[in-house]
Parts: C-alpha cells; structure tokens; sequence
C-alpha cells in the first residue's frame, strides 16, 4: 500500500515502514563509526523500539557488539493497518542485528506486568545467562500494578497554582496561551505510580532474586529536568514528583545490589520530540526555540548523539561527573547558562508571526514526522510498500 501521515491532535495515526527502517540504518551507522571500549555485552532495555530507548538499543548492540533483549508495547500491523512505528524500527533492528551477526530478541507486551516480566526473565535464563545492563526508558500515560490489579492514569499538571504560559500548535504554527489548572492529590500520587521508580526496583528485584545480574551490573533509567519557563508545569509538577520518585529509586536499587557490587543511575537527558514530549503542552514550543538555538551553536543531538555520549563520554568512560543530586547531566549542552538565556530571550518575542523565523518549527514538524518513518530523506514515498511486516527475533 501508499502509506501516508494521518494525524490526530499530537498523534500521527499512520507509519512507513521503509522511513522507519531508514531512520533504524542511519542510527546503526552513526554507532559504527564509534564504537564504545569496554562497553556492555548482555544488555535488557525496556521501552527499547523507540526514543531514547532504542538509541541505548542500537548503542549496545553496535558500539560493542552486545546481545540485545527489547521489551516494548507496539501495535502490529494488519491488513491495511500500518504498525505503530516501535514495531517497524524494531522489525529493522532485529533484520539488520542478524544479518551482523548480533543476537537480539524482542517481547512485546506490558513491561509492568508480572507476565512480560516472567517471560523476559525465562529469556535471559535460556539464551543470556546474565545481563550487565539494564536500560528503563519507559515512557506511558497508564499503569496497571501488578499486584492490585488498581489502573494508574498520569497526568501533566502544575502542582498548587494554575499554569498559564504560550505553548505552540506545531501543525499550524499558531502560537497561544493556554492554562493547565492544578492537580488533585490522586494526581500526584496517580503519576508517580506510573512514571516513579517502583516498576524499575520490581524489574531490578526479581532478576537479582533469580541471579541473572552479572557482577558490575548497571542500571540507568531516564529523566528530564528543563528550564525554568517549564518548571511549574514538567519538573515541579505532578510528571517531576513521579522523576524525583525514579531518581530515589537509583539509590536504592545500588544499596540492594551491593553483593554484586551494581549500580543503579539516573541520566538526565536532553529536551527532544518523541512520541512523549509530543503531547506535553509548553515543551513543542520549548523545543522549537531550543532546537533553533542549539544548532545555530553546532551543539544539536538527536537521542542517537546523546546515548553515544552517555556510553562513551560517562558511564563506560568511567567518567560520571555526576550533578549534586547524583545524576548523569547529558542535558548538559541544553542547560549551558548561554543557551537558556538565548530560549528565554526568544520565549518573550515568540508569536505566531515569529515563530517561523526565530524557531525551529520546520525542525520540530520533521522530527515529529520523522518519528512515524515519514520525511526521512532517500525515502520513496510513491512506491508500494508492504504493510505487514515481522519482528524477525519477536518471541
Ligand atoms: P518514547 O515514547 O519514544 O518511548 C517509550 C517506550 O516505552 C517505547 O519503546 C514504548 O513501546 C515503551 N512502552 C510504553 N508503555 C509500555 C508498556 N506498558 N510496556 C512496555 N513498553 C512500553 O519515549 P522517550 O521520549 O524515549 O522516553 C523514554 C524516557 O526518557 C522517559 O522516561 C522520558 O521521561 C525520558 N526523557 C524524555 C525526554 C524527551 O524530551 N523526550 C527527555 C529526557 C528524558
Ligand atoms: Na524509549
């Protein structure tokens, strides 16, 4: 079929196969050409097949050859239905991963369910042995606790006052105020039980009870941090309580390991469109300003440059430089006091009028398209591709 975008408010209905692959390749070859000394070699990422997560995937597997498991939650294709996009990039992994030779294999289902986290464990038993990382890039607006059964719905809110600030519809460049009224106190509690920490320690917790952590293990979850012009709203809101509540967790998790001498760290990652931020109201316009400023400086990442870096240049270059909270700053570049005086400057001048020439909405549309395997340069849009596609490794 001729798949085309087809998009809902923040989402983007439809995906291409091909663009997606592409965009897979074009991470692939960006990692070969810097491989990563003493880097991992039995890697579990969770929340692998899109975002930050399956940079970490294609990091590990092609900066030193690891043997990659990848939990995700995509839809797969049917007749006439494209996938979501984590099932296309993680078909064109898994593809490209064997024809290298690399071992790679993939679960696709609840991660914070006791099944999927049942059967990964059987997988790394049967096939890994042990695993020496352990990647936690979820990203979900609901949880189901395993336990109680009890549905968790997160929500992005100011905690105490009204928010009011500019935000940008990126599809139409119109720029204009909105306001998120306060959260309840179910909210707070609601966001932290899905995007907190708890999930990570259950995952760490039953693969050191079942001894499937190799000694030196690492574990990194990740966060964000952002400008003041966001605090109210992303980091003293109800979405920072449940990331205040994941980088506790770290700690946490390397107090329990210390038998095996393992590591639990948070890395605080840089502002970039994904399928999350997306739909996080503030940040498109954030990011636009952002973008247009950082690669005015030549100090643009996407999530592939910044995995890379945070393998290379802190965690297996024995080079932390951990923050006074004890995190891994690779949002270091966006936070630099000259670039947010830049953002913040630009913030105040932004208008619909403005917008297109002192932002980067044309970058933050084509990421956002991008995303869904659309846009991506060398593609052939007009020619039929095949909608259904596999996982080769999918178990
Ligand atoms: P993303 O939406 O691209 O990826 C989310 C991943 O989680 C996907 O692989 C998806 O399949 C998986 N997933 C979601 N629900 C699942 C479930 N129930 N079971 C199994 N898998 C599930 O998101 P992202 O932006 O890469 O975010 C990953 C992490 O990075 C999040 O913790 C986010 O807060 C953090 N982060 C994001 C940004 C940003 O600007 N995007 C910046 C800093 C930190
Ligand atoms: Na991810």
């Amino acid at each position: 079929m001729i798949i085309e975008p087809r998009t809902r408010g923040f989402i983007c209905l439809t995906s291409h196969p091909t663009g997606c692959a592409q965009n897979v390749q074009n991470q692939i070859d960006y990692i070969r050409q810097r491989p990563t000394e003493n880097g991992p070699k039995n890697v579990l990422v969770i929340g692998a097949s899109t975002g930050f997560g399956l940079a970490s995937r294609i990091t590990s597997a092609y900066g030193s050859k690891a043997s990659t498991i990848g939990v995700f939650f995509e839809k797969p294709p049917t007749k006439g239905r494209p996938a979501s996009p984590g099932w296309y990039n993680s078909a064109a992994f898994e593809k490209q991963a064997h024809k290298d030779g690399l071992y790679a294999k993939s679960i696709n289902g609840d991660a914070f369910s006791n099944e999927i986290k049942t059967q990964t464990l059987e997988l790394i038993k049967e096939d890994l042995g042990k695993i020496d990382m352990l990647i936690y890039s979820l990203a979900s607006p609901v949880r189901t606790h395993p336990d109680t059964g009890e549905r968790f719905k997160s929500v992005l809110k100011p905690i105490g006052d009204t928010f009011t600030n500019n935000t940008v519809d990126f599809h139409t460049g119109e720029v204009k105020e909105i306001s998120i009224e306060p959260s309840s106190d179910d909210d707070i509690e609601n966001t932290i039980a899905v995007m907190g920490g708890e999930d990570w320690q259950m995952w760490i917790d039953l693969l050191k009870s079942e001894n499937v952590l190799a000694e030196d293990f690492k574990t990194v979850a990740y966060s964000y941090i952002g400008p003041s012009l966001t605090e109210a709203v992303y980091r003293k809101g109800t979405i920072g309580a449940a990331k205040d509540d994941l980088e506790a967790t770290a700690f946490k998790i390397t107090d329990s390991l210390k038998e095996i001498n393992g590591k639990g760290y948070v890395s605080v990652n840089k502002a970039l469109v994904t399928q999350a931020s997306s739909a996080i109201p503030v940040i498109p316009l954030y990011i636009s300003l952002l973008y247009k400023v950082m690669k005015e400086e030549g100090l643009h990442e996407g999530c592939i440059e910044q995995i890379e870096r945070l393998f290379n240049e802190r965690l297996y270059a024995e080079d932390l430089q951990l923050d006074d909270a004890g995190r891994i700053r690779i949002d270091d570049w966006e936070m630099r006091d000259d670039i947010q005086a830049k953002v913040l400057k630009l913030w105040q001048e932004a208008t619909t009028e403005t917008l297109p020439n002192i932002g980067d909405l044309e970058g933050y549309k084509n990421d956002f398209f991008n995303l869904f395997g659309f846009n991506v340069d060398g593609v052939n849009y007009d020619k039929d591709v095949d909608e259904i596609v596999a996982i080769p490794g999918l178990q």
